[in-house]
């Protein structure tokens, strides 16, 4: 109830600000949209690249409870960005390698399922960080061209970025870095992607930590049920040290705002006491095969023919071995667009969306606590 009267309310704001629009009909206080990232975030930029089944979700039950067809989503239906866009009025975000012709002005997505912070991880069939920043620079260049400078400035400077990355750098890590040293790689890539959407006009951005990524159904299937402590200690790890990272951004980049979103807490609440949130099964996977749903079979694509499927996805809390449920993701974006400090921090989405004060040219403006 509360959201459709917010999007009426953002439609009508909407159509106000159409009416006083510049000559590109941008209204004033239009907001964008891009993200970054996994598959947490892939709305099937990988259907593109020359991968594996195991990056690719366009494949039946994929899909099916929102979309009624695989959309490359690692989900049975919409995921967070996807809400995110609804809340904020904006229409559903594309693949950035979607063929076609993209109109760039809401925002595009370069996330991209499997993708670390870190090149080498499952290098070779996923688009890396490094390499959808660099597209992320040709959407600017294309959006300078198509509104100039200044506006396209505005743009970017107005808009907000979702990045999702860290986890497939985690369950891959098999290098002989300490817990530090490997956190710290992710960590320090993970800025270096932050500083250049920064240098290109970026000033807002939305980033949920780490998952207890040892407990999701594919590691308690491989640990034979209690699940891998080491690799969510990783997790806890890069948890601690992500807001001193981002107050450390913060300090040095003028303007810069961000919105740290705890999904750990949120993931771990559902697990301990799914009924509560109107999870009826939080242990297995809704498809997949095996213990906990835990081999990633979901579609039988994978090398694994067989895999068994739930009748109602939203009874579930993990819809395959790695991925929550449309519900779950409904979940959480509506914790993180309105909720308070205990869940998302210092900012929730929506007051990032609303933040008018961004702007290059005002830059003693925007450091205001
Ligand atoms: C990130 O990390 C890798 C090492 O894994 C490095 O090769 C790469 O250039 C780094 N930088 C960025 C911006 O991704
Ligand atoms: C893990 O090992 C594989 C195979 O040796 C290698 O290709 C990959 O780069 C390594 N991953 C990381 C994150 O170091
Ligand atoms: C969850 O679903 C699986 C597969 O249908 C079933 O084996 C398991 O007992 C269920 N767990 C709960 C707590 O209902």
């Amino acid at each position: 109830m509360a959201i459709s009267s917010a999007y009426i309310c953002l439609l009508f704001s909407f159509t106000i600000f159409v009416t006083f629009g510049s000559c590109h009909n941008l209204p004033e206080n239009h907001v964008a949209l891009f993200i970054f990232g996994d598959s947490l975030f892939d709305p099937g930029n990988n259907n593109y690249i020359n991968t594996i089944t195991e990056f690719q979700a366009n494949f039946i039950p994929y899909g099916e409870t929102f979309f009624k067809y695989p959309t490359g989503r690692f989900s049975d239906g919409r995921l967070i960005p996807d809400f995110i866009a609804q809340f904020a009025g904006l229409p559903i975000i594309p693949a950035y390698l979607k063929p076609g012709k993209h109109k760039f002005t809401d925002g595009v997505s370069f996330a991209s399922g499997g993708a670390g912070a870190l090149v080498e991880s499952h290098q070779g069939f996923v688009v890396d960080l490094e390499t959808q920043i660099k597209y992320f620079k040709r959407v600017e260049k294309s959006l300078r061209q198509e509104l100039g400078d200044a506006d396209a400035k505005k743009l970017l400077t107005r808009a907000v970025y979702m990045i999702s990355v860290g986890v497939n750098d985690y369950l891959t890590k098999n290098s002989s870095a300490s817990q530090e040293e490997f956190t710290s790689m992710v960590l320090g890539n993970l800025t270096v992607a932050l500083k250049e959407i920064y240098k290109k006009g970026g000033r807002k951005f939305g980033l949920p930590n780490m998952i207890p990524l040892g407990c999701v159904p594919y590691m308690k299937a491989q640990s034979g049920g209690p699940g891998n402590d080491e690799v969510t200690a990783l997790a806890k790890s890069h948890n601690a040290r992500l807001p001193k990272t981002l107050d450390k951004l913060k300090k040095e980049l003028q303007g810069f705002k961000y919105s740290l979103c705890n999904m750990y807490q949120f993931v771990n609440e559902r697990l301990s006491n799914p009924s509560k949130y109107g999870f009826k099964n939080a242990t297995t996977a809704c498809c997949g095969s095996g213990p906990y749903g835990g081999v990633n079979s979901c579609g039988g694509k994978r090398g694994v023919r067989e895999y068994d499927l739930c009748d109602n996805p939203a009874d579930f809390f993990f819809f395959d071995s790695y991925h929550l449920s449309e519900k779950a993701y409904l979940q959480f974006a509506e914790l993180i667009w309105s909720g308070t400090d205990d869940i998302v921090r210092p900012y929730n989405l929506k007051t990032l969306f609303e933040d008018k004060a961004s702007s290059i040219h005002h830059p003693n403006v925007v450091n205001q606590p």
